[in-house]
């Protein structure tokens, strides 16, 4: 079985499961806490979360554990509108925002919160001058994902953050579930973000992790309360395998950072080469400009379950343009937001690539494609 669905998740590196298993082995104890069993815990905990602040050239107490990208991004958009509303009520994002972020924005706006949509253009990037027109000196949040799930296009987060913070006291949340170990995504001073937040089975890590780290202290309301841990901010026992092998999972994916660049934009090219010889029977909806390890296009008048079940019967696993929406069985909002040809709409097919993908595997899509367009649409290559 061959399978392209890293951006829904990924499999877990066999160095981070070991990790994850050994420490809940030998460090079961609870990390807060004070016999000798439990700071050995709380060490470990240190330890990793030393390592994240490391990569991201921050302070220790500006990493927060959590169970995932969607608690994170909630924790985020919550935690600092009702922290900031004495300086105002305007809040920003995009069209295209994962589920996490618009529905958390959708809450807000049904609590008195005046929110604003970003638009993006055909390859799925916003206008910075449409930022510049809609931020106000009393927005206190603007959340952008730096790369989209759907079709993998790329925020210019570099120059928002310089609009942003030129213009506003927001805070600038990045959401970096899909790009973190893909691209570079650092704080930047006034010219990124002031959070980032992460997924850990995004990156062979596992299931239910999470982190939210910030480029210095800041004022944010604890989603959930009780006994105050992770410095009052995310409170209950902290679940330290899962931690640690956080850790793991996201220094060997900045260890390999530029190598799965250059394997990913190397496949990307192919497959967008290969794909337009079928000529205008498919449309590309990830353009060059994008990320390189997810490709995303669309067979004309073909339902996206069909492609993916012909695929799979020849032992390829791909999926509809994001696991939430597929389930739904409507056109994804990014779909929609990209005004794509309603003849393209329902056959949204998406790659996305992980670091057990091969060569070989990206050869055989390529046969196996062809065999499945002759079969469904009678084209001979
Ligand atoms: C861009 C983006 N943000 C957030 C999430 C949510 O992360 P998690 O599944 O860890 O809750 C996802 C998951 O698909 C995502 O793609």
């Amino acid at each position: 079985m061959i399978y392209f669905d890293n951006s829904a998740t990924t499999k877990p590196y066999k160095e981070v499961l070991d990790t994850f298993v050994t420490v809940n082995e030998q460090f079961y104890a609870n990390p807060a806490s004070i016999h000798e069993a439990g700071t050995d815990a709380n060490i470990l905990l240190d330890r990793a979360r030393n390592q994240i602040a490391q990569i991201f050239h921050t302070d220790e107490r500006c990493v927060i554990f959590t169970a995932g990208g969607t608690e994170s991004n909630n924790l985020a958009i919550f935690g600092i509108s009702k922290a900031n509303t004495h300086k105002g009520k305007h809040i920003l994002t995009t069209d295209i925002e994962h589920a996490s972020v618009l529905e958390a924005y959708k809450s807000l706006e049904k609590e008195g919160f005046e929110v604003e949509y970003l638009h993006v253009d055909n390859s799925g990037v916003i206008s910075l001058e449409e930022l510049k027109a809609k931020i106000r000196k009393d927005t206190v949040l603007v959340s952008m994902m730096h790369v989209n799930n759907e079709i993998g296009s790329i925020q210019p987060i570099e120059e928002a953050a310089q609009i942003i913070h030129a213009n506003s006291r927001a805070t600038f949340h990045v959401d970096a579930v899909q790009s973190f170990g893909k691209l570079p995504i650092h704080f930047n001073g006034d010219n990124g973000p002031d959070i980032i937040t992460i997924s850990g089975h995004k990156i062979h890590a596992l299931k239910g992790t999470g982190i939210i780290v910030f480029r210095q202290k800041m004022n944010i309301n604890p989603l959930i309360l009780g006994g105050g841990q992770e410095f009052g901010i995310r409170s209950g026992t902290v679940a330290v395998p899962q931690a640690v092998a956080l850790a793991k999972a996201a220094r060997i994916a900045i260890e390999n950072l530029n190598a799965a660049k250059v394997r990913y934009r190397n496949w990307h090219k192919g497959l967008i080469q290969f794909l337009s010889k079928f000529g205008d029977l498919i449309h590309i909806l990830s353009t060059n400009s994008g990320v390189g390890h997810i490709v995303s296009f669309s067979v004309k008048d073909l339902k996206g379950e069909i492609l993916i079940n012909a695929l799979q019967d020849r032992g390829i696993i791909v999926s509809t343009s994001s696991a939430c929406s597929s389930k739904q069985k409507k056109t994804s909002h990014v779909v929609t937001a990209l005004n794509v040809d309603p003849k393209y709409k329902n056959g949204v097919i998406r790659l996305s690539f992980g670091a057990f993908n091969t060569d070989e595997e990206i050869e055989r899509f390529k046969t196996e494609f062809t065999y499945v367009m002759k079969e469904l649409k009678g084209v001979n290559l």
